[in-house]
């Protein structure tokens, strides 16, 4: 049956015939969220979004057919298997997490990222080194900026520079051009995560070695870095800060299972905390979220180890801690979202600082409208917990935010309609579907 809640005067169905955006209609793109029992049960933790999607574009280092396994069914997967399909590359449907890719033969493959898929995932940036590698040119449309602020990619064009490529910029495309890469020591300003997968691939098939110093250490790095050694590629070090890489001149098709989610894991740890519970989080890659894990335990929820995952645990009123975002092994930035919502329930003043993206407060805004008392000062945030929030209109603007937000409903009393819902569906699968499996009173409109 329909659901025909009402907003003061107004049932959902009026107020999408007065409010509709170029999507579609404002209120269709939303989650309904109300205060409900504790949660109890198990959830599956599926593969991880910021391992697939580079691991799609790494297909693109041999032609034949690849297998990748422990693929989530979300948003971003279809956009990049749609940017992989635009090249030339047969892309199956997901079926039983499996994902299947026929790259074709260098000569059928059209090495061009175009706008209308850049702009909807800026992940799709890793295509790029992946593409000199093999087709010794591309042309990819210059990712914009997005809901966190400016991203540059200074980094990745720095570093396939010194590898050999030279790049134009024309028209809101970068062309890129090489002779053939050449192995070199690359020092990235920062360990970025995207800039390290790109020389990563990049560096698979150049004449040489190349050296990353001050390489990302992320767990999805481990992961690219554990496919492509089994296509035949020569790495070392992946997960470290120096990543060694012996090119090679040819690689095979993979067969690869993607890596646990994190993020998701400390996701669905958070809605434990927000909500109260005991969920198993069955398949979660606990080895890689030891900081979060720690903080989340100085908050009050009690988490255990366990043969399946770990179990996660609340009871009692949470309490303030502070934190600051790091790369890995740092609490990352991703996690922020969340426990800022938990924090604006806990017991006292917790400080939480950004040091990844500047822009990266934009939900709290939303929060406030749910009675949270937070107050932001550039890079930092002063979070005096309340006893409980109140259930709001809210929007979230990215995948993060979005599904905090939506979290946040269930430590709000009344109802919460979070609007722009679909950017959860961009990096979960099934969202409202998981949670109202362990007892979340969470659907989609
Ligand atoms: N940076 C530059 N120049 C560059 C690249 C990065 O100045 O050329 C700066 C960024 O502006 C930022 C910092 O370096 O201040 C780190 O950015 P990084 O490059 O590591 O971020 P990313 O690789 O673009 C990935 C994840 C993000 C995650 C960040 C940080 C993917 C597809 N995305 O982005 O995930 O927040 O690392 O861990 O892997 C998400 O999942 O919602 C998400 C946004």
């Amino acid at each position: 049956m329909p659901h025909v809640a009402r907003y003061g005067l107004y049932s959902l169905k009026q107020l999408n015939e007065c409010y509709s955006t170029r999507e579609g209609p404002l209120y269709e793109d939303a989650l309904i969220i109300r205060p409900g029992r504790p949660l109890e049960g198990d959830i599956s933790i599926k593969g991880a979004k910021n391992s697939v999607l580079k691991l799609m574009a790494a297909t693109l280092l041999a032609s034949g057919k690849h297998l990748i396994e422990n693929v989530p069914d979300i948003a971003d997967v279809a956009i990049m298997s749609d940017l992989l399909r635009s090249m030339g590359v047969e892309v199956s449907q997901i079926d039983d997490g499996k994902l299947t890719i026929v790259v074709p033969d260098e000569a059928d493959l059209v090495p061009r990222a175009p706008y209308e898929l850049v702009e909807k995932i800026r992940a799709s940036i890793v295509v790029m080194g992946p593409l000199v590698a093999r087709y010794r040119r591309c042309e990819v449309s210059v990712p914009g900026g997005d809901d966190f602020g400016h991203r540059p990619i200074d980094f990745h064009l720095n570093a396939l520079e010194a590898m050999g490529v030279r790049f134009e910029s024309a028209h809101g495309y970068i062309s890129a051009a090489t002779p053939g890469l050449v192995g070199t020591q690359v020092v990235l300003e920062f360990p970025s995560h995207t800039a390290t997968d790109n020389v990563l691939m990049a560096a698979a098939l150049a004449k040489g070695t190349t050296v990353i110093e001050n390489a990302a250490r992320e767990p999805e790095i481990i992961d690219l870095a554990r496919m492509l050694n089994g296509m035949g590629a020569k790495i070392s070090g992946a997960g470290t800060s120096r990543i060694e890489v012996h090119g090679v001149e040819e690689l095979m098709p993979a067969r690869h299972r993607v890596i646990a989610d994190r993020v998701e894991a400390a996701s669905m740890a958070a809605a434990v905390g927000l909500a109260g519970g005991n969920v198993n989080l069955i398949g979660a890659p606990s080895l890689y979220m030891e900081m979060v894990l720690e903080k989340l335990s100085a908050i009050g929820l009690t988490i255990t180890h366990t043969s399946e995952g770990l179990n996660v645990i609340c009871r009692e009123r949470l309490q303030a801690t502070d934190l600051a975002t790091l790369p890995y092994p740092g609490v990352a930035t991703d996690y922020k979202p969340f426990m800022v919502t938990l924090l604006s329930v806990a017991q006292g003043v917790s400080i939480v600082t950004e040091n990844l993206f500047s822009g990266r407060f934009k939900y709290v805004d939303e929060l406030r409208r749910m009675g949270a008392d937070i107050r932001t000062q550039g890079h930092h945030a002063v979070i005096r917990g309340v006893p409980r929030l109140s259930g709001a209109q809210v929007k979230g603007t990215d995948i993060r935010a979005a599904a905090a937000l939506a979290l946040a409903g269930l430590a709000a009393d009344g109802e919460t309609v979070l609007l722009g819902a679909s950017h959860i569906e961009r990096g979960y699968e099934d969202f409202p579907g998981r949670l109202k499996a362990v007892g979340a009173d969470i659907e989609r409109l």
